[in-house]
């Protein structure tokens, strides 16, 4: 006689195949170690031509700036050839900006939309022909928590990573008919190389943004575990720390409360930072 058998509840995801940007460094790299791991079949790609030293062996890599359409187009066409098709795109890469608004220049807006913004648009409408075709698929987008809420100081990247938001939202909904799921990840700051992009068009804000990523507890490993578990649910925004939680259900229910919180934080910004003369040379 057969005994019934008690089945775990716990649901293990099948292994997929994996398209990683910016996985040279910090969240990357994190998410590519742990995807590998498990035992997924991951592409990781950088803006870096040589493979990094760091990536797990089994990892295959290919040199992908997201800033370049022709490097998509290769990227699709090593993905068709090599694993037969792609189950979960990971739109990661990015570079930081802080700066005031007068004092930021506007070739430092144009990098940095044409990197944060429009390298995530870029992987998108590579790989979503793919995705309908399939009838399935997973895009998981890197913003930030600064695309929920806006602190002093960062327009740039807080605009940039607004936009990435909207545009994983816009999908959610979009693409949703054709089996194709979209997430987005909003992080507050943790420990990666980062700030090593700023370009120095506001030295003084830009020094106390690189204190926040370097003073941060939190590890690119502890945040790409959290960030997996929400891709593995299939979470819509996937928020990685009681902080920013906190911060972003302050902002939608207690609006008075978050207007006053940055009020202040505008005040002390402006305290911080307008007592020197600015250097306007950069401007343009
Ligand atoms: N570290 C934080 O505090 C924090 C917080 C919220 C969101 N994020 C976001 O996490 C993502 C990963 O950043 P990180 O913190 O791991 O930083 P990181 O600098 O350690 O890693 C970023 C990677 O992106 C790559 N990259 C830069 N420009 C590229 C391009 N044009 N094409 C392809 N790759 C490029 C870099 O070479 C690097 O390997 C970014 O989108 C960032 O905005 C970081």
């Amino acid at each position: 006689m057969a005994f019934p058998t008690i089945r775990s509840r716990q649901r293990v995801p099948p292994k997929r195949r994996i398209l990683v940007t910016g996985a040279a460094s910090g969240l990357g790299l994190a998410l590519v170690r742990a995807f590998s791991a498990r035992g997924d079949r991951v592409l990781a790609t950088d803006v870096v031509g040589d493979r990094p030293a760091t990536l797990p062996a089994l990892v295959d890599y290919l040199a992908l700036d997201v800033r370049s359409d022709a490097d998509w187009c290769g990227a699709l066409d090593h993905v068709e050839a090599t694993m037969g098709g792609l189950d979960l795109l990971v739109n990661n890469a990015g570079v930081a900006a802080a700066g005031r608004i007068d004092v930021a220049s506007m070739q430092e807006w144009q990098w940095i939309v044409d990197i944060n913004l429009l390298g995530v648009v870029r992987g998108c409408r590579t790989f979503t022909p793919l995705f309908k075709d399939q009838g399935s698929g997973q895009v998981v987008n890197t913003a930030s928590l600064a695309g929920l809420v806006h602190a002093p100081g960062m327009a740039a990247y807080n605009t940039v990573k607004a936009g990435v938001v909207a545009l994983s939202e816009t999908l959610v909904h979009e693409l949703s008919p054709h089996g194709i799921t979209v997430s987005v990840i909003c992080p507050s700051f943790f420990r990666t190389n980062l700030t090593d992009s700023f370009q120095g068009s506001d030295a003084e804000v830009e020094q106390a943004g690189a204190a926040m990523v370097n003073r941060s507890r939190r590890t690119a490993d502890q945040v790409a575990a959290t960030v997996i578990r929400g891709i593995d649910a299939r979470r819509d925004v996937i928020l990685t720390d009681p902080e920013g939680q906190v911060i972003w259900r302050v902002k939608r229910f207690a609006r008075p409360l978050y207007r006053a919180g940055m009020k202040r934080a505008g005040v002390e910004f402006a305290r911080a930072h307008e007592t020197k003369p600015r250097a306007t040379a950069s401007h343009w």
